[in-house]
């Protein structure tokens, strides 16, 4: 694993935007696994700035998304789809058509994640995915668990979960209960993985992740059995690797 140590977000986010900014470059079809949530924001808002800037071109680019709330349409402002609407695919030359998210609206679990785990397969893989890290270690929506899930499945929300999430809703019932997402396996198949983490509330669960032991209770710590990934943390997410 390469670690880069940023002092701040800002720093974490231009640095993530470089790599991903750099891969497009080298490969303009390229297949970007997408996160959402609020660490990857300042990345997509510099991502944005290139394109305008004239310097980056989506045309070509494929995306698709970690994950999506069940239950949740398109245009609810909390859905993710949303989310990356307003946050990069609104403001890039990216074609709605090369972005793929799973679909909350989709009462059929299981058919949605099959349907979702099919598009993956037929994009030919993910070039450069990029991870946030959840408070108790999970990555998409893999939550800690006795095992790790293959591939797009649909979860319940652990408490820690909706607790770190409500502060985007209303009020915390607002918080739906369940979510789809791509499984351990189907993110582990992505050629390059980039992790991003800022701040001081998740060095502890960092440290765990990268020098703990792998288990499915810190879904995360199974990125030190990938081959290529890079995470990028601030000082403050990196604080417990000084102890
Ligand atoms: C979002 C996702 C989640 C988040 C994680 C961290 O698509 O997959 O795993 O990356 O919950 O969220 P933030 O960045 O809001 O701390």
């Amino acid at each position: 694993m390469k670690i880069y140590r940023t002092s701040d977000y800002r720093e974490m986010s231009r640095t993530a935007a470089m790599i991903l900014a750099a891969q497009i470059r080298l490969k303009p079809d390229c297949v970007l696994g997408l996160a959402t949530g609020s660490t990857p924001v300042g990345a997509y808002e510099e991502l944005v700035r290139m394109h305008r800037d004239g310097h980056l071109d989506f045309s070509l680019v494929k995306s698709a998304n970690l994950d999506e709330y069940r239950g949740l349409t398109r245009d609810n402002d909390q859905s993710y789809y949303y989310f990356m609407q307003q946050n990069l695919f609104g403001q890039v030359n990216i074609r709605p058509e090369n972005t793929f998210i799973p679909d909350g609206s989709q009462p059929d679990a299981e058919a949605e994640c099959v349907r979702y785990e099919k598009i993956l397969a037929g994009l030919g893989g993910v070039d450069l995915q990029i991870l946030g890290l959840g408070h108790n270690g999970h990555i998409g929506f893999n939550e800690p668990a006795d095992s790790f899930a293959r591939t797009t499945h649909c979860v319940d929300l652990t408490r820690s979960t909706i607790e770190a999430n409500k502060r985007f809703f209303e009020k915390e019932e607002d918080v739906p209960r369940q979510a789809y997402t791509m499984g351990i396996g189907t993110i582990m198949r992505a050629r390059k993985i980039l992790l991003l983490v800022s701040g001081g509330s998740k060095a502890e669960i960092l440290k765990e992740a990268v020098c703990g032991p792998v288990t499915p209770q810190v879904p995360a710590s199974i990125l030190q059995f990938h081959p290529d990934v890079t995470l990028i943390a601030d000082e403050a997410a990196l604080a417990r690797f000084d102890a």
